[in-house]
């Protein structure tokens, strides 16, 4: 192992990563290998992301073989290639249930999708006569990525402090209230507000399950008030809630949807919007009105090649329906939790993702719980992604039950070591 790194990790203590890198090697199926040979049950498919699991090689040769014949080429302006559009093509269908007449604008990941549907959103209003309306609101733990949008918008408070200025066209109100968000809109002035951000299961923000009818009221209010509701389905999309777009799942009709991570199973970085023909429409139709907006890579040839393979493979694996399945493997597996020592709360059945919360007073006096239990975990060949108040998993889709209920049990044989290092000091108040 390194004794030191220049490389500058993402969202890291770089004070305790410093000669503590966790070097990966290998992936295969649900699996990783670090640099030592130690295999590991990848219990956050890379973050929220791998979802056809490690290992493909028909994904890496459907990316050699477009190397072969065009590794890049920009599609700034009238520029297009064949995977972009055969890609574009092939979400358009997936989505023409859920959304209106697609479109698909693509960029690199999650922070890019944010900030294209946000800048979109206010695009489309000052392209329609209200260019008034500017506001975006967020909610509480929402999580949207860290670009200048994603991080005003997002609703972890570390992650804003110290970044200077959000934007002031930005709000949150708390991600499980209908009565805060319908007050929201009512003290910026409907006619301000450009459109309403939320994730269909907060993911990073502690994997949270919006209460029953919460999506579908959210939607009604956007509609009454003609504000565009933008579902964030970076986590959501390509099987992690059991469908295409998470959204689907609430027969929810959003005016767009943001996707990234599981549409190439993170094998290349690739993200986008889908947008619906009503907001597409007048840069479609009116000459002269650009959207001055997209990026180097947005339609990189050999990322949306890997998608399709990828997306090839969901398919043919019905790796959806697999989803939909392990959503009750992860209930189960976490099941024996509840009323363990340090765990406040079981965060399962909805998707294939679910978090174990540490108990308020005992992440007071011990807010390293989730790191402690990740060291434990991964000593027992898991590893778990802690989050702000516990540690989640979201495993590929392609793991199976056993291998789910036995991460279950490696959390819980960790979370007891834990208790068992911290002794009976564990859940003592924090003075
Ligand atoms: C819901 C959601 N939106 C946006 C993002 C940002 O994606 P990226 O990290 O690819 O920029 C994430 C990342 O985890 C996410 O979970």
């Amino acid at each position: 192992m390194s004794t030191d790194t220049r490389f500058w990790h993402p969202f890291a203590d770089m004070a305790a990563v410093r000669g503590a890198e966790i070097v990966i090697t290998k992936g295969e199926g649900a699996h990783v290998w670090d640099e030592d040979g130690t295999r590991y049950f990848d219990g956050t498919a890379s973050l929220w992301c791998v979802n056809a699991g490690h290992g493909r090689r028909e994904i890496r040769d459907a990316v050699a073989a477009q190397m072969d014949e065009l590794a890049t080429y920009q599609c700034f302006a009238a520029f297009s290639n064949r995977p972009a559009d055969a890609l574009a093509e092939r979400l358009a269908g997936y989505a023409e249930d859920v959304v209106e007449d697609p479109r698909i604008f693509f960029g690199l990941g999650g922070g890019d999708a944010i900030e294209t549907a946000g800048k979109l959103a206010r695009r489309y209003f000052a392209a329609t006569g209200q260019p008034e309306r500017v506001h975006l609101i967020g909610r509480g733990q929402g999580y949207h990525g860290t670009h200048g949008l994603g991080t005003s918008l997002g609703g972890i408070a570390p992650n804003k402090e110290g970044m200077g200025t959000e934007d002031k066209h930005t709000s949150q109100v708390p991600w499980d209230s209908l009565e805060a968000l319908e007050a929201e809109i009512e003290r910026v002035g409907a006619e301000h507000v450009a459109g309403v951000l939320a994730e269909p299961v907060i993911g990073a923000g502690g994997v949270h399950r919006v209460p029953p009818g919460y999506l579908q009221g959210l939607q009604e209010l956007c509609r009454r008030h003609g504000i565009l509701f933008i579902a964030d389905c970076v986590i959501a999309a390509f099987g992690r809630l059991g469908t295409w777009w998470g959204v689907d799942r609430f027969d929810l009709r959003p005016d767009m949807i943001t996707f990234a991570k599981g549409v190439t199973s993170g094998y290349l970085p690739l993200g986008g919007v889908v947008i619906s023909g009503r907001v597409a429409e007048p840069f479609f139709t009116r000459g002269g009105l650009m959207f001055r907006h997209g990026q180097t890579y947005s339609g990189h040839p050999t990322a949306c090649a890997a998608a399709l393979a990828n997306l090839d493979i969901l398919e043919r694996e019905d790796l959806l329906g697999r989803g939909r399945a392990m959503e009750d493997d992860i209930t189960d597996a976490f099941a024996p939790l509840a009323g363990a020592e340090l765990v406040g709360q079981i965060r399962t059945g909805v998707g294939a993702l679910g978090a174990v919360a540490f108990a308020p007073e005992a992440l007071a006096a011990h807010p390293d719980l989730p790191v402690r239990t990740f060291a434990h975990a991964k000593a027992r060949g898991v590893l778990v992604r802690p989050l702000g108040d516990g540690v989640a998993i979201s495993p590929p889709l392609v793991a199976e039950r056993e291998e789910i209920l036995e991460a279950g049990r490696a959390i819980g044989e960790a979370i007891a070591a834990v208790a068992e290092d911290l002794g009976s000091t564990a859940a003592a108040p924090a003075s």
